[in-house]
C-alpha cells in the first residue's frame, strides 16, 4: 500500500461538497407566508420544478436504454432533461420522448466533430446545447481521452465560435471559478453549470462555496445551474438561496432508475419539489425568484 493510500486519500471532493451542503442551515420565517410556486422558467419554456436531471450518460447497465428511460422520467415530471455522452441515435431517442433536453458535448479534439454534433442536437430538437469544458485534462497533466476520442482544452475564441454555429443557447458545463464566469460572459454563452463534474479533481472547492461569487459575476445575464451530490429538496433550496436559476439531480436518480425505470425517476423527482416547496413555505419564499439568500447560515460544520 502506497503512502497516499494509507493517508486515506484525503480530499474527496464528493465528500467535501456533502459536508459543506450539511454545514449551512436555514432560519425559518412564518409570518405573511402564502403557498410556494416550484414553476421554473428557462429559455422561454415552464416547468413544473427546478429539480432537472444531470447530464449522465451510459445508463444501459442501470436500466435497458437508461438515457432514454431517464428522459420519460424527467417528462413525466414536467422537469427539465439533460444528456452527456452518447451517440446520435441515442438522442434521437431521447428527444423523441418529448423530454426538454440540454445535449452536453464533450470537448473533443476534433472540432468538426463538436459542430456535427451540436448542429444534429439543434436539428432534432434540443432545448440547448453546451460543452463539459472540465473533461479537457486527465488526472496526469495529459489531455484527457474518452472510449478512444482525444480530448483538447478551448480558448476563448473556441467557444466564441461554438456560441455563434447555433441558434439554441449555449451553455459551459464545469465552471467553478470567478474567471471562467467572466470568461463566459464574455464568450456569449447563455447558460453554465457550476460543477467540479463529481469529484473530477480532489481538493475541488464545493459548487455552493463559490456559488455566491460566480453569481456575483454573472449578475443575472444569464441562468446559473448548478450540480454534485444534490440528494434532496433542503440540497436544492440552498443552492438556489444562493444563486442557482436550477439544479441538477445526477446520481441520485440512479437507484431508482434501476429499479422502477422513469417511474422512479419522476417519482424522485417529485419527492425532492417537494421537499423543497416545503422548505420554500417555511421560510416565506414564495417563488424561485425570491429565496432570500439572508435565510442561509453557514456554521462550522
Ligand atoms: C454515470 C455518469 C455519467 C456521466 N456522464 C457525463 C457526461 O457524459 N457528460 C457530462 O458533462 N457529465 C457527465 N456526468 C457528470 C454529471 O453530469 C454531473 O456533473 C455529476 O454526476 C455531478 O452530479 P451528481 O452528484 O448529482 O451526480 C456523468 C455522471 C455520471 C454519474
Amino acid at each position: 500500500m502506497g503512502l497516499t493510500d494509507q493517508l486515506n486519500k484525503p480530499g474527496d471532493s464528493n465528500e467535501i461538497t456533502r459536508n459543506y451542503f450539511n454545514s449551512l442551515l436555514i432560519e425559518m420565517r412564518h409570518f405573511d407566508s402564502v403557498l410556494p410556486s416550484t414553476e421554473l422558467t428557462l429559455y422561454g419554456e415552464t416547468f413544473k420544478t427546478p429539480v432537472m436531471m444531470a447530464a449522465l450518460s451510459h445508463l444501459n447497465n442501470v436500466w435497458p436504454d437508461g438515457m432514454v428511460e431517464m428522459a420519460r422520467g424527467a417528462k413525466a415530471a414536467d422537469a427539465v432533461n439533460w444528456a452527456g455522452m452518447g451517440d446520435e441515435a441515442e438522442f434521437e431517442r431521447i428527444t423523441a420522448t418529448g423530454a426538454r433536453t440540454i445535449k452536453i458535448i464533450k470537448p473533443y479534439a476534433d472540432h468538426d466533430m463538436i459542430m456535427n454534433r451540436i448542429e444534429h442536437a439543434e436539428r432534432h430538437g434540443a432545448m440547448a446545447v453546451g460543452m463539459d469544458l472540465d473533461h479537457s485534462f486527465s488526472g496526469n497533466g495529459q489531455f484527457d481521452e474518452i472510449l478512444g476520442l482525444p480530448m483538447s482544452p478551448k480558448t476563448l475564441d473556441d467557444i466564441k465560435q461554438f456560441v455563434r454555429s447555433t441558434r439554441l443557447p449555449f451553455v459551459v458545463k464545469g465552471v467553478l471559478s470567478e474567471q471562467d464566469a467572466r470568461k463566459c460572459l464574455e464568450a456569449g454563452v447563455q447558460g453554465i453549470v457550476v460543477s467540479h463534474h463529481h469529484g473530477i479533481m480532489r481538493h475541488a472547492v464545493p459548487p455552493l462555496m463559490i456559488l455566491p461569487r460566480i453569481a456575483k459575476v454573472i449578475n443575472g445575464e444569464m441562468p446559473i445551474f448548478v450540480d454534485c451530490g444534490v440528494a434532496d429538496g433542503y440540497d436544492v433550496f440552498k443552492t438556489l438561496a444562493l444563486g442557482a436559476t436550477a439544479v441538477s439531480a445526477g446520481r441520485v436518480i440512479m437507484e431508482p432508475l434501476g429499479k422502477s425505470g422513469a417511474d422512479g425517476v419522476r417519482d424522485t423527482i417529485v419527492r425532492i419539489t417537494e421537499e423543497l416547496a416545503g422548505v420554500m413555505g417555511r421560510t416565506c419564499s414564495p417563488d424561485l425568484d425570491h429565496i432570500d439568500p439572508a435565510v442561509i447560515w453557514p456554521t462550522e460544520g
